[in-house]
């Protein structure tokens, strides 16, 4: 039997029940629909439309259906639309007359909205705990790397050496604005919708004020049609787990990249690739590969979103259904991504041979030669030419550039020293740069941000 079947005569065709149902997907609500029931059946008694035993009986029969629930035993039935009508349905067939009284006050609208908040609070902290903890990863081995380095791209052509702690930890600032996002996304979803009703209030006594400190939200709603209708925080946080996914997608690309025999920058560890099933020599980078495909479907799943929100008139509309089937899948696939992605940078090995002999060909000094023609007073730009045509000079005519610096009036021996391998990264001295004194501080500085984001995180459970 529904909810609502007094209205309507006769039977519901089945393929409307078929197309409507939404139990197998929010059946995952069912304990934060639990919480909202009890929250909800305190506040009816405060305001005495349920007596101090009716408010008892709820609250026992609440935690038996919870029990049956958490060790199988609680059958659905066919009508069940949602989890909301199994658990009310339950409640009615244990506890009788009182459980008839248990939606006083409430519709579904601001119960699912209240269950979904629930969710949300709770599974974006977890996401964000696994941020942090891939953060770790980035700085264990930005540690381990010392004064490795590797050269620098843009355009993917080698720029200028770099050292690796400071490409790993560029990485680890990008996930420290994921964590900030995901901790105010929380915060500004910290509303309780609870005691809006169907879309209005109520003409009975109800407390939202007391319902919403029950459940631990930091506030309740201003606008009972605001309250039923704002998905603002599904999109929040899909575009939250969408930008994280983009963040883990380039991680993803990198190593790909690193792993091909082309650039061997980095072997990874057997346990986080996979074989072939027709090559045998083969060992491929799938989970670095699926961080940068799913990243595909995170997105679809906020552009999904908001075409569904587009010009939805106020205030409850069953499109609002369509919210929690990308929630769920981006939050899952989130913590998947961020769990699989940490094991796989914790144990790939680096070949700093490789890195570093890619870092070490001359021209990647070219603006250290230039800099140099700077502090004897030359003005940038003539040092840039200088430089630009004993680097094509020295690819025309197969000449080291190391002879035609060694020769140049305006350069010499002094000028050469800066083209040995590894002097050129030494000479990033300015703040937030590639060289080790300036990584060390940004070290420091990024492990005290970290320990702050855990704080932070932690205290939204
Ligand atoms: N399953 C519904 C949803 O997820 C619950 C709210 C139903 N409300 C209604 N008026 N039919 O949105």
């Amino acid at each position: 039997m529904t909810l609502w079947h007094g209205r309507l005569s006769g039977g519901t065709a089945d393929v409307v029940m078929d197309y409507s149902v939404s139990l197998h997907f929010d059946r995952r609500l069912a304990h934060d629909d639990l919480r909202g029931s009890r929250a909800h059946v305190r506040g009816l008694g405060r305001g005495g439309l349920l007596s101090d035993e009716e408010v008892a009986v709820l609250l026992a029969t609440l935690d038996r259906v919870e029990a049956e629930l958490d060790d199988g035993t609680f059958v659905f039935e066919p009508d069940d639309e949602d989890i909301h009508t199994s658990v009310e349905r339950r409640v009615t067939e244990l506890a009788g007359d009182v459980g008839a009284k248990l939606h006083t006050g409430r519709s579904r609208n601001d119960q699912i909205a209240t269950d979904l908040r629930l969710y949300a609070k709770r599974e974006l902290a977890a996401v964000a705990g696994r941020v942090l903890d891939l953060q770790d990863v980035l700085v264990i081995r930005s540690k381990e790397a010392g004064d490795t380095y590797l050269p620098g791209y843009t355009h993917l052509q080698r720029a200028q050496p770099v050292l690796l702690a400071h490409h790993l930890l560029a990485h680890g600032w990008a996930l420290a604005r994921d964590v900030d996002r995901l901790v105010a996304t929380v915060a500004r979803l910290d509303v309780s919708p609870l005691g809006a009703g169907a879309l209005a209030g109520s003409s009975l006594p109800l407390d939202p004020d007391g319902t919403g400190a029950d459940l631990g939200f930091a506030g309740r709603f201003e606008n009972s049609l605001d309250a039923v209708s704002d998905r603002d925080f599904v999109a929040e946080a899909l575009f939250d787990l969408a930008l994280l996914g983009v963040h883990l997608s380039r991680i993803g690309e990198e190593l790909v990249l690193w792993s091909t025999e082309e650039f061997g920058f980095a072997v990874l560890d057997d346990a986080f690739a996979t074989g072939s099933s027709m090559l045998p020599q083969k060992k491929n980078p799938d989970v670095a590969e699926l961080a940068r495909g799913k990243s595909g479907r995170l997105i679809g799943n906020l552009t999904g979103l908001l075409v569904t929100l587009k010009g939805l008139p106020l205030a409850y509309n069953r499109d609002l259904q369509e919210d929690k089937e990308p929630l769920f899948d981006s939050v899952d696939q989130s913590k998947l991504a961020l769990a699989a992605l940490s094991g796989l940078l914790a144990t790939v090995t680096f070949v700093t041979e490789r890195m570093e002999g890619a870092a070490n060909g001359s021209s990647v000094a070219a603006v250290d030669l230039a800099e140099w023609l700077v502090e004897q007073g030359m003005p940038f730009r003539q040092a840039h030419s200088v430089v630009g045509g004993l680097v094509r000079d020295s690819l025309e005519r197969h000449v080291p550039l190391a002879e035609l610096v060694e020769a140049h009036p305006a350069l010499g021996s002094d000028a050469v020293a800066l083209l040995e391998p590894g002097v050129a990264v030494t000479r990033r001295t300015t703040p937030g740069s590639a060289g080790p004194e300036a990584v060390a501080v940004q070290f420091e500085r990024f492990a005290h941000r970290l320990e702050a984001d855990r704080i932070r995180v932690s205290a939204l459970s």
